[in-house]
């Protein structure tokens, strides 16, 4: 509809197609109007002032009211506002969602999009804050392959650095084979932390640590071995955490695949001038563009977190001819990606303007940064699993007669862990509270899904198929009605700019709006036990379409919806 008022204004007012940018507002209260034109932006072409144009506007759409699905046009200062027909705004919408893909339209189809997220560390715990890079990230790649964009999903894994020397080390001296099969990464964790504690009163420590990283670096087998086996042990714990969370990947390639394209990307570097040299190590000097130095190789000639992730990125624009590859790591990695990203600038590569750097805000723990170094951790699994023990007690004591308990517990209670991540702008910092990650009521997942659930249960009791080529519009123009139909017209855009600004926030708080207007209109509309049958299906219909959108939209954040609760 906006884009037919847009039309008709610059016709109506003889714009050229250089002035013509029509805005079409929303007005901050509904009895103003349900769109308004603001008409300041016009007042240089037409050489009038805004009020005089707004009068002229109206009289000439007064003329095509009819025909643009709208009741009545108002003048109020310098803006035009419209009252929209609301059985032809309803028709619109829900004609619009009752298409494919519920009318969001494929605009990525031919289009690749890298996606790094997750990425978590070998050997140590998925914590908190990896749970928000998993969730952020699994819920863009959800939102993008709904817009029809080819996404690889990667796993960029922790796999490689110096602190795998320390672990050795550790292991050596504190641990056994038969603790660490017991214990898995906590054992590895455990002796990682006495490690750092110990280095203080033993420098040699650090120095065999160092001198097994090189036996890395150079290939020796009994150093690969027990690394391999400890990414082993770790992969068996991120796995149970991605399966909790219906999460997979397309490529675990972490950072050992890439050290050794860093020689390479060392002498590509030499070619292209860019690499000096630096107290023994080799960096490119970024000074110039106020950045500290990109450090490529180590005084020992060893790779480094960066050096590895411009490898990536040259790897990856050849493998998967990426449009874009984006990030998803906390804001504290911001240097470190504006560093390789300038990197790729400054080698020439102009695709380096589809590299995106999404961060998302620290975790802390009652105001504490959490730290593995430290053990003020928390782990990724302890959160979902406390979850769904809390959605079990509340259906023991709310619901008993539940069939499938487990299977709705395990929906409700990750479902909830991953609206309170996704609920508040990702860039938000996040003060860890036990409390509100298990809290279910107010603007939260299981909230959604209840009103989910309450939607299906009015489909089931009424049992018959819906016909949604004869439905009575004119039944759905009071106040609750439409409203929930205006937020159901507003899917398609919510999705669009999700995508846009990588921010999953936006589907998030789409859905609380939805849910809130779809419980007023079930609360002020009699559904089945209206009379009128033109009106009650009228009526089942947007109870069927909210229920299918809120259904699509959870998938987006990677949640599920029960049938039943
Ligand atoms: N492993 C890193 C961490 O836990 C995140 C890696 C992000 N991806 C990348 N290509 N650098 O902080």
């Amino acid at each position: 509809m906006k884009e037919e008022i847009s039309k008709a204004v610059v016709e109506a007012l003889g714009l050229s197609e250089a002035e013509a940018s029509v805005i079409i507002e929303t007005p901050p209260d509904s009895k103003m109007g349900d769109l308004a034109i603001p008409c300041f932006g016009f007042a240089k072409a037409l050489h009038k002032n805004p009020a005089l144009i707004a009068t002229e506007l109206k009289e000439l759409l007064d003329q095509k009211k009819s025909s643009l699905g709208v009741d009545e046009v108002i003048c109020v200062g310098g803006y035009c506002n419209l009252f929209v027909n609301r059985a032809h705004y309803v028709k619109t919408a829900l004609t619009q969602i009752n298409t494919d893909n519920l009318g969001v339209q494929k605009i990525g189809t031919g289009k690749t999009i890298c996606m790094d997220y997750s990425s978590p560390n070998i050997a140590k715990n998925f914590h908190v804050g990896h749970l928000r890079t998993t969730v952020i990230g699994n819920s863009l790649y959800k939102i993008h392959d709904k817009l029809g964009y080819n996404v690889v999903r990667i796993n960029h894994l922790g796999d490689w650095g110096t602190q795998f020397g320390k672990l050795i080390v550790a292991y050596k001296n504190w641990s056994s084979k038969e603790a660490v099969e017991k214990n898995g990464i906590q054992e590895l964790l455990d002796i990682y932390v006495k490690f750092n504690k110990e280095k203080d009163d033993h420098p040699e420590l650090m120095d065999e640590a160092r001198a097994w990283f090189v036996k890395m670096e150079q290939g020796d087998e009994e150093a690969l071995s027990i690394w391999e086996w400890f990414k082993d042990i770790s992969m068996v714990e991120f796995e149970r955490v991605y399966k909790m969370l219906g999460i997979s990947f397309d490529s675990y390639t972490g950072e050992s695949f890439y050290r050794e394209k860093v020689p390479d990307l060392a002498e590509l570097l030499k070619e292209k001038n860019l690499l000096v040299e630096s107290q023994g190590a080799n960096v490119i000097d970024l000074s110039e563009y106020g950045m500290p130095p990109c450090m490529i190789t180590k005084t020992d000639g060893s790779s480094i977190y960066h050096s590895r992730d411009i490898a990536a990125i040259l790897y990856r624009k050849e493998k998967y001819h990426f449009d874009k590859c984006l990030y998803v790591t906390g804001l504290e990695q911001s240097l470190h990606f504006k560093q390789v990203f300038k990197a790729i600038e400054l080698m020439g590569y102009d695709y380096y303007t589809g590299l995106v750097h999404v961060p998302y805000g620290l975790v802390s723990l009652d105001g504490e940064k959490l730290s593995t170094r430290t053990g003020n951790i928390i782990y990724a699994e302890d959160i979902l699993n406390e979850a769904v023990k809390r959605a079990l007690e509340l259906i023991e004591e709310k619901n008993p007669s539940l069939e499938n308990k487990e299977d709705v517990a395990a929906k409700v209670g990750i479902g909830a862990v991953i609206f309170h991540d996704l609920f508040n702008q990702r860039i938000k910092n996040i003060n860890f509270s036990w409390k509100e990650v298990l809290s279910f009521d107010g603007t939260t997942g299981p909230y959604v899904q209840y009103t989910y659930a309450r939607a299906k249960s009015v489909l089931r009791k009424y049992g018959k198929e819906l016909d949604n080529s004869a439905i009575d519009y004119n039944a759905l123009t009071d106040d609750s009605s439409f409203t929930l139909a205006k937020t159901i017209g507003g899917y398609e855009k919510a999705v669009y700019s999700a995508a846009e600004s990588y921010e999953p926030s936006i589907i998030a708080r789409y859905l609380i709006n939805l849910c809130t207007d779809f419980n007023k209109f079930y609360q002020e509309c009699p559904i089945l036990k209206e009379e009128n049958d033109a009106v009650k299906e009228a009526r089942l219909q947007l109870v069927n379409v909210t229920s299918q959108i809120i259904s699509d939209a959870c998938s987006l954040l990677g949640m599920e919806c029960p049938e039943e609760m």
